[in-house]
Protein backbone atom coordinates (compact mmCIF):
# COMPACT_ATOMS: atom_id res chain seq x y z
CA UNK A 1 0.00 0.00 0.00
CA UNK A 2 1.22 3.56 -0.71
CA UNK A 3 1.67 5.76 2.23
CA UNK A 4 2.01 9.49 1.02
CA UNK A 5 5.26 11.24 2.05
CA UNK A 6 6.67 7.51 2.48
CA UNK A 7 8.12 5.28 -0.42
CA UNK A 8 7.97 2.16 -0.38
CA UNK A 9 10.33 -0.35 0.93
CA UNK A 10 12.15 -2.52 -1.85
CA UNK A 11 11.23 -6.12 -1.25
CA UNK A 12 11.05 -9.09 -3.03
CA UNK A 13 7.72 -10.75 -2.31
CA UNK A 14 8.13 -13.27 -0.01
CA UNK A 15 5.90 -16.77 -0.22
CA UNK A 16 6.28 -17.83 3.48
CA UNK A 17 5.39 -21.21 2.23
CA UNK A 18 8.38 -21.65 0.22
CA UNK A 19 11.02 -23.96 1.23
CA UNK A 20 14.59 -22.31 1.93
CA UNK A 21 16.82 -21.68 -1.45
CA UNK A 22 19.67 -24.32 -1.54
CA UNK A 23 21.42 -21.78 -3.66
CA UNK A 24 20.56 -19.08 -1.39
CA UNK A 25 21.66 -20.96 1.71
CA UNK A 26 25.29 -21.71 -0.31
CA UNK A 27 26.11 -18.77 -1.13
CA UNK A 28 25.32 -17.32 2.61
CA UNK A 29 27.09 -20.15 3.93
CA UNK A 30 29.93 -19.58 1.23
CA UNK A 31 30.53 -15.79 2.34
CA UNK A 32 29.53 -16.20 6.14
CA UNK A 33 32.83 -18.96 6.29
CA UNK A 34 35.33 -17.05 4.47
CA UNK A 35 34.51 -14.02 6.25
CA UNK A 36 35.34 -16.18 9.37
CA UNK A 37 37.68 -18.49 8.91
CA UNK A 38 37.53 -19.46 12.76
CA UNK A 39 34.55 -20.96 11.86
CA UNK A 40 36.53 -23.45 9.82
CA UNK A 41 36.06 -25.38 6.10
CA UNK A 42 32.50 -24.72 4.82
CA UNK A 43 32.15 -27.75 2.43
CA UNK A 44 31.40 -30.12 5.85
CA UNK A 45 28.56 -27.67 6.89
CA UNK A 46 27.13 -27.23 3.15
CA UNK A 47 26.80 -31.06 2.94
CA UNK A 48 24.70 -31.05 6.15
CA UNK A 49 22.61 -28.18 5.16
CA UNK A 50 22.01 -29.54 2.05
CA UNK A 51 20.52 -32.83 3.25
CA UNK A 52 18.34 -30.65 6.41
CA UNK A 53 16.87 -29.17 3.70
CA UNK A 54 16.19 -32.18 1.64
CA UNK A 55 14.50 -33.92 4.34
CA UNK A 56 12.78 -30.64 6.08
CA UNK A 57 12.76 -28.17 3.41
CA UNK A 58 14.76 -25.57 6.13
CA UNK A 59 17.66 -25.59 7.96
CA UNK A 60 18.84 -24.68 11.79
CA UNK A 61 21.51 -21.79 11.32
CA UNK A 62 24.39 -21.66 14.20
CA UNK A 63 24.67 -18.99 16.54
CA UNK A 64 27.57 -17.92 14.71
CA UNK A 65 26.23 -18.10 11.06
CA UNK A 66 22.66 -15.78 12.99
CA UNK A 67 25.27 -13.46 14.42
CA UNK A 68 27.43 -13.14 11.24
CA UNK A 69 24.30 -13.45 9.46
CA UNK A 70 22.36 -10.37 11.09
CA UNK A 71 25.60 -8.06 11.05
CA UNK A 72 26.09 -8.78 7.36
CA UNK A 73 22.25 -8.09 6.79
CA UNK A 74 22.94 -4.58 8.39
CA UNK A 75 26.34 -4.26 6.54
CA UNK A 76 23.73 -4.08 3.33
CA UNK A 77 20.84 -1.99 4.44
CA UNK A 78 21.55 0.82 1.87
CA UNK A 79 19.42 2.86 3.84
CA UNK A 80 21.18 3.37 6.91
CA UNK A 81 24.27 5.89 7.41
CA UNK A 82 24.76 4.20 10.28
CA UNK A 83 26.68 0.96 9.41
CA UNK A 84 30.58 1.94 10.33
CA UNK A 85 29.72 -0.14 13.58
CA UNK A 86 27.85 -3.37 11.82
CA UNK A 87 30.40 -5.46 13.60
CA UNK A 88 29.29 -4.25 17.10
CA UNK A 89 25.50 -5.84 16.47
CA UNK A 90 24.74 -7.42 19.43
CA UNK A 91 22.73 -10.39 18.50
CA UNK A 92 20.16 -11.96 21.12
CA UNK A 93 19.05 -15.65 20.15
CA UNK A 94 15.30 -15.92 20.91
CA UNK A 95 14.70 -18.48 18.84
CA UNK A 96 13.15 -21.00 21.63
CA UNK A 97 10.44 -17.97 22.56
CA UNK A 98 6.81 -19.34 21.64
CA UNK A 99 4.09 -17.67 23.77
CA UNK A 100 3.00 -13.65 23.49
CA UNK A 101 3.98 -13.51 27.03
CA UNK A 102 7.94 -14.86 26.30
CA UNK A 103 7.81 -12.79 23.28
CA UNK A 104 6.94 -9.55 25.10
CA UNK A 105 9.21 -9.90 28.26
CA UNK A 106 12.11 -10.89 25.94
CA UNK A 107 11.60 -7.55 23.81
CA UNK A 108 11.74 -5.73 27.42
CA UNK A 109 14.98 -6.97 27.99
CA UNK A 110 15.70 -6.29 24.41
CA UNK A 111 15.27 -2.46 25.47
CA UNK A 112 17.19 -2.43 28.61
CA UNK A 113 20.08 -4.47 26.83
CA UNK A 114 20.02 -1.51 24.31
CA UNK A 115 20.47 0.77 27.63
CA UNK A 116 19.09 4.43 28.49
CA UNK A 117 22.26 6.21 27.97
CA UNK A 118 25.58 4.60 26.37
CA UNK A 119 23.02 2.72 23.68
CA UNK A 120 24.31 0.15 22.38
CA UNK A 121 22.86 -1.86 18.95
CA UNK A 122 20.90 -5.10 19.68
CA UNK A 123 19.22 -7.18 17.53
CA UNK A 124 16.49 -10.20 19.24
CA UNK A 125 16.06 -12.56 16.59
CA UNK A 126 12.91 -14.80 17.02
CA UNK A 127 12.16 -18.39 15.76
CA UNK A 128 12.77 -18.59 11.84
CA UNK A 129 9.14 -18.69 9.58
CA UNK A 130 8.20 -22.81 8.91
CA UNK A 131 6.90 -23.61 5.42
CA UNK A 132 3.49 -24.49 5.92
CA UNK A 133 3.37 -22.69 9.48
CA UNK A 134 2.13 -19.20 11.10
CA UNK A 135 4.88 -17.35 12.63
CA UNK A 136 4.35 -15.27 15.59
CA UNK A 137 4.48 -11.21 14.49
CA UNK A 138 4.48 -7.74 16.07
CA UNK A 139 2.36 -5.60 14.66
CA UNK A 140 4.18 -2.18 15.96
CA UNK A 141 6.40 -0.54 12.99
CA UNK A 142 8.88 0.45 16.17
CA UNK A 143 9.32 -0.84 19.99
CA UNK A 144 8.76 2.51 21.00
CA UNK A 145 6.23 4.69 19.21
CA UNK A 146 3.41 7.50 20.13
CA UNK A 147 0.19 7.18 19.71
CA UNK A 148 -1.72 10.18 17.23
CA UNK A 149 -5.09 11.17 17.73
CA UNK A 150 -7.80 13.10 15.82
CA UNK A 151 -9.77 15.18 18.40
CA UNK A 152 -13.35 16.34 17.72
CA UNK A 153 -12.45 19.76 15.99
CA UNK A 154 -10.39 17.88 14.20
CA UNK A 155 -7.12 18.81 15.64
CA UNK A 156 -3.71 16.54 15.19
CA UNK A 157 -2.81 15.26 18.78
CA UNK A 158 0.68 13.24 18.76
CA UNK A 159 2.04 11.55 16.09
CA UNK A 160 -0.34 11.50 13.28
CA UNK A 161 1.75 8.86 11.50
CA UNK A 162 0.35 6.55 14.01
CA UNK A 163 -2.86 7.61 13.72
CA UNK A 164 -4.44 4.42 12.39
CA UNK A 165 -2.37 2.29 14.09
CA UNK A 166 -3.77 3.73 17.17
CA UNK A 167 -7.25 3.44 16.33
CA UNK A 168 -6.52 0.03 15.54
CA UNK A 169 -5.24 -0.79 19.12
CA UNK A 170 -8.47 1.66 20.26
CA UNK A 171 -10.51 -1.35 18.69
CA UNK A 172 -8.54 -3.93 21.01
CA UNK A 173 -9.51 -1.52 24.23
CA UNK A 174 -6.69 0.34 24.45
CA UNK A 175 -7.01 3.98 25.63
CA UNK A 176 -4.20 6.48 25.68
CA UNK A 177 -4.26 9.23 28.21
CA UNK A 178 -5.12 11.38 24.66
CA UNK A 179 -1.66 13.37 25.27
CA UNK A 180 0.90 14.41 22.39
CA UNK A 181 3.69 11.35 23.71
CA UNK A 182 1.58 8.69 24.60
CA UNK A 183 3.95 5.44 24.51
CA UNK A 184 1.77 2.71 22.65
CA UNK A 185 1.34 -0.76 23.63
CA UNK A 186 2.95 -3.59 21.77
CA UNK A 187 0.77 -6.16 19.67
CA UNK A 188 1.45 -9.27 19.55
CA UNK A 189 0.18 -11.76 17.22
CA UNK A 190 1.51 -15.69 17.91
CA UNK A 191 -0.60 -18.80 15.78
CA UNK A 192 -1.70 -20.13 19.24
CA UNK A 193 -3.33 -17.27 21.18
CA UNK A 194 -4.06 -14.50 18.56
CA UNK A 195 -3.55 -10.73 19.08
CA UNK A 196 -2.87 -9.46 22.59
CA UNK A 197 -1.98 -6.41 23.79
CA UNK A 198 0.90 -5.26 25.84
CA UNK A 199 1.73 -1.69 27.87
CA UNK A 200 5.46 -1.77 27.98
CA UNK A 201 7.25 -0.94 31.79
CA UNK A 202 8.68 2.46 32.54
CA UNK A 203 11.81 1.11 32.54
CA UNK A 204 12.20 0.12 29.47
CA UNK A 205 11.32 3.52 27.44
CA UNK A 206 13.99 6.35 28.42
CA UNK A 207 13.18 9.42 27.20
CA UNK A 208 14.42 12.82 26.53
CA UNK A 209 12.62 16.21 27.60
CA UNK A 210 14.04 18.76 25.00
CA UNK A 211 15.13 22.34 26.13
CA UNK A 212 17.28 24.69 23.66
CA UNK A 213 20.23 26.22 25.17
CA UNK A 214 19.49 29.85 24.75
CA UNK A 215 15.92 29.87 24.63
CA UNK A 216 14.14 29.10 27.55
CA UNK A 217 10.81 29.49 26.31
CA UNK A 218 11.26 26.35 23.79
CA UNK A 219 10.80 23.46 27.08
CA UNK A 220 7.26 25.26 27.47
CA UNK A 221 6.82 23.52 23.82
CA UNK A 222 6.83 20.27 25.99
CA UNK A 223 8.34 18.45 22.99
CA UNK A 224 10.35 14.90 23.86
CA UNK A 225 11.68 11.59 22.17
CA UNK A 226 12.08 8.26 23.05
CA UNK A 227 16.25 7.53 23.56
CA UNK A 228 15.83 4.54 20.95
CA UNK A 229 14.97 3.80 17.66
CA UNK A 230 14.04 -0.28 17.40
CA UNK A 231 12.37 -1.27 14.36
CA UNK A 232 10.13 -3.96 14.72
CA UNK A 233 8.03 -5.15 11.64
CA UNK A 234 11.14 -5.98 9.00
CA UNK A 235 12.14 -9.19 7.96
CA UNK A 236 15.23 -10.46 8.38
CA UNK A 237 16.67 -12.88 5.85
CA UNK A 238 19.71 -14.65 5.99
CA UNK A 239 20.82 -18.28 3.70
CA UNK A 240 17.29 -18.33 2.46
CA UNK A 241 15.71 -18.76 6.18
CA UNK A 242 13.10 -16.10 6.88
CA UNK A 243 13.06 -14.56 10.74
CA UNK A 244 9.69 -12.12 10.47
CA UNK A 245 10.33 -11.48 13.84
CA UNK A 246 13.62 -9.67 14.75
CA UNK A 247 13.43 -6.12 16.04
CA UNK A 248 16.77 -3.78 15.99
CA UNK A 249 17.74 -0.91 17.30
CA UNK A 250 20.57 1.82 17.09
CA UNK A 251 21.05 5.21 17.70
CA UNK A 252 19.58 8.07 16.83
CA UNK A 253 20.96 10.69 14.59
CA UNK A 254 19.75 14.00 15.54
CA UNK A 255 17.53 15.25 12.23
CA UNK A 256 15.74 12.22 12.55
CA UNK A 257 14.09 13.50 15.49
CA UNK A 258 14.76 17.33 14.68
CA UNK A 259 14.22 17.66 10.96
CA UNK A 260 11.63 14.14 10.47
CA UNK A 261 9.51 13.48 13.44
CA UNK A 262 9.24 16.76 14.92
CA UNK A 263 9.21 18.85 11.89
CA UNK A 264 7.60 17.07 8.94
CA UNK A 265 3.96 18.76 8.28
CA UNK A 266 2.67 15.09 8.65
CA UNK A 267 4.01 14.82 11.59
CA UNK A 268 4.61 16.83 14.81
CA UNK A 269 4.68 19.83 12.55
CA UNK A 270 6.67 21.84 14.62
CA UNK A 271 8.24 24.52 12.72
CA UNK A 272 5.58 27.36 12.48
CA UNK A 273 5.11 27.35 16.34
CA UNK A 274 9.03 27.56 17.05
CA UNK A 275 9.04 30.21 13.96
CA UNK A 276 6.93 32.29 15.85
CA UNK A 277 8.19 31.90 19.16
CA UNK A 278 11.87 32.92 17.43
CA UNK A 279 9.97 35.99 16.35
CA UNK A 280 10.32 35.00 12.51
CA UNK A 281 8.46 36.75 9.48
CA UNK A 282 6.53 33.71 8.18
CA UNK A 283 4.52 35.63 6.15
CA UNK A 284 6.64 35.43 3.13
CA UNK A 285 8.82 31.87 2.63
CA UNK A 286 11.64 34.10 0.96
CA UNK A 287 12.61 35.18 5.02
CA UNK A 288 13.76 31.23 5.06
CA UNK A 289 11.92 30.64 8.41
CA UNK A 290 11.41 27.33 8.04
CA UNK A 291 14.80 27.14 7.56
CA UNK A 292 15.80 29.14 10.66
CA UNK A 293 13.30 26.98 12.93
CA UNK A 294 15.24 24.19 11.82
CA UNK A 295 18.44 24.47 12.31
CA UNK A 296 17.33 25.77 16.49
CA UNK A 297 14.74 22.72 16.95
CA UNK A 298 17.89 20.04 15.68
CA UNK A 299 20.30 22.57 18.19
CA UNK A 300 17.90 21.70 20.95
CA UNK A 301 17.59 17.75 19.75
CA UNK A 302 21.00 17.41 19.85
CA UNK A 303 21.61 19.69 23.19
CA UNK A 304 18.71 17.75 24.89
CA UNK A 305 20.38 14.18 24.53
CA UNK A 306 23.85 15.38 25.47
CA UNK A 307 22.72 17.07 28.64
CA UNK A 308 20.68 14.10 29.11
CA UNK A 309 23.79 11.72 28.30
CA UNK A 310 21.94 10.08 26.14
CA UNK A 311 24.01 8.98 22.37
CA UNK A 312 23.03 10.92 19.84
CA UNK A 313 25.59 11.72 16.82
CA UNK A 314 24.92 14.37 14.71
CA UNK A 315 24.41 14.62 10.74
CA UNK A 316 27.70 16.34 10.03
CA UNK A 317 29.48 13.09 12.24
CA UNK A 318 27.50 10.49 10.65
CA UNK A 319 28.24 11.63 7.24
CA UNK A 320 31.94 11.34 7.90
CA UNK A 321 31.46 7.89 9.53
CA UNK A 322 29.74 6.25 6.47
CA UNK A 323 32.63 7.41 3.97
CA UNK A 324 35.40 5.75 6.64
CA UNK A 325 32.60 2.62 6.70
CA UNK A 326 32.83 2.79 2.43
CA UNK A 327 36.85 2.45 2.41
CA UNK A 328 36.85 -0.06 4.70
CA UNK A 329 34.56 -2.15 2.79
CA UNK A 330 36.52 -1.33 -0.28
CA UNK A 331 39.99 -2.56 1.53
CA UNK A 332 37.72 -6.05 2.51
CA UNK A 333 36.64 -5.83 -1.10
CA UNK A 334 33.39 -5.28 -0.49
CA UNK A 335 30.58 -2.91 -2.41
CA UNK A 336 28.64 -0.57 0.07
CA UNK A 337 25.22 -0.84 -1.81
CA UNK A 338 23.70 2.70 -0.56
CA UNK A 339 20.41 4.45 -1.64
CA UNK A 340 21.38 8.64 -2.13
CA UNK A 341 18.07 9.39 -1.25
CA UNK A 342 18.08 8.07 2.45
CA UNK A 343 21.74 8.66 3.23
CA UNK A 344 21.73 11.97 2.38
CA UNK A 345 20.09 13.96 5.57
CA UNK A 346 17.04 15.67 5.38
CA UNK A 347 18.63 18.93 6.29
CA UNK A 348 21.94 20.48 4.77
CA UNK A 349 22.36 18.00 2.56
CA UNK A 350 24.83 20.13 0.87
CA UNK A 351 27.02 20.39 3.71
CA UNK A 352 27.77 16.75 4.38
CA UNK A 353 30.17 14.81 2.48
CA UNK A 354 27.53 12.14 1.68
CA UNK A 355 26.10 14.54 -0.59
CA UNK A 356 28.41 15.15 -3.15
CA UNK A 357 29.10 11.58 -4.85
CA UNK A 358 26.94 8.46 -6.48
CA UNK A 359 26.40 5.22 -4.98
CA UNK A 360 26.19 1.23 -5.87
CA UNK A 361 22.72 0.43 -5.57
CA UNK A 362 22.49 -3.55 -4.63
CA UNK A 363 19.76 -5.65 -3.42
CA UNK A 364 22.54 -7.84 -1.44
CA UNK A 365 21.18 -10.78 0.94
CA UNK A 366 21.20 -11.23 3.77
CA UNK A 367 18.82 -8.12 4.42
CA UNK A 368 16.16 -6.62 6.01
CA UNK A 369 12.80 -6.41 4.13
CA UNK A 370 9.67 -5.04 5.11
CA UNK A 371 7.06 -6.69 3.42
CA UNK A 372 3.50 -5.08 2.61
CA UNK A 373 1.43 -6.95 4.94
CA UNK A 374 4.02 -5.99 7.91
CA UNK A 375 3.57 -2.03 6.55
CA UNK A 376 -0.39 -2.32 6.70
CA UNK A 377 -0.20 -4.13 10.15
CA UNK A 378 1.86 -1.10 11.47
CA UNK A 379 -0.05 1.92 9.83
CA UNK A 380 -3.51 0.30 10.22
CA UNK A 381 -3.41 -2.24 11.74
CA UNK A 382 -5.18 -4.82 9.88
CA UNK A 383 -3.77 -6.22 6.74
CA UNK A 384 -5.17 -6.21 2.63
CA UNK A 385 -3.13 -9.32 1.46
CA UNK A 386 -3.02 -11.98 4.29
CA UNK A 387 -0.63 -14.87 3.37
CA UNK A 388 -2.98 -17.23 4.81
CA UNK A 389 -2.37 -20.78 4.90
N1 LIG B 1 13.88 7.36 11.53
C1 LIG B 1 13.26 6.48 12.49
C2 LIG B 1 12.70 7.30 13.64
O1 LIG B 1 12.81 8.49 13.65
C3 LIG B 1 14.22 5.44 13.02
C4 LIG B 1 14.96 4.62 12.00
C5 LIG B 1 16.20 3.94 12.56
N2 LIG B 1 17.16 4.90 13.04
C6 LIG B 1 18.33 4.62 13.62
N3 LIG B 1 19.07 5.61 14.04
N4 LIG B 1 18.72 3.38 13.82
O2 LIG B 1 12.17 6.80 14.60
Amino acid sequence: MIVPGYRDHPTEPWNPNSPADPGEAEDFLRQCYTENPRLGPVEPRLAIVRAQIAATGTYVHTTDELAHGARMAWRNASRCIGRLYWRSLMVLDRRRARTADEIFSLLVQHLQTAGSGQIRPVISIFAPAQPGREHARIWNEQLIRYAGYRTEDGRAVGDPRLAGFTKAVQGYGWRGKGEAFDVLPLVIETPGEGVRLYELPERAIREVPLSHPDHAWFTELGLRWHAVPAISNMRLTIGGVHYPLAPFNGWYMGTEIGARNLADADRYDMLPEIARRLGLDTSRESTLWRDRALVELNVAVLHSFERAGVKMSDHHTESQRFLTHIRNEEKAGRPTPADWTWIVPPMSGGLTPVFHRYYDELDLRPAFYLDEEAADLASIGASRCPHKL
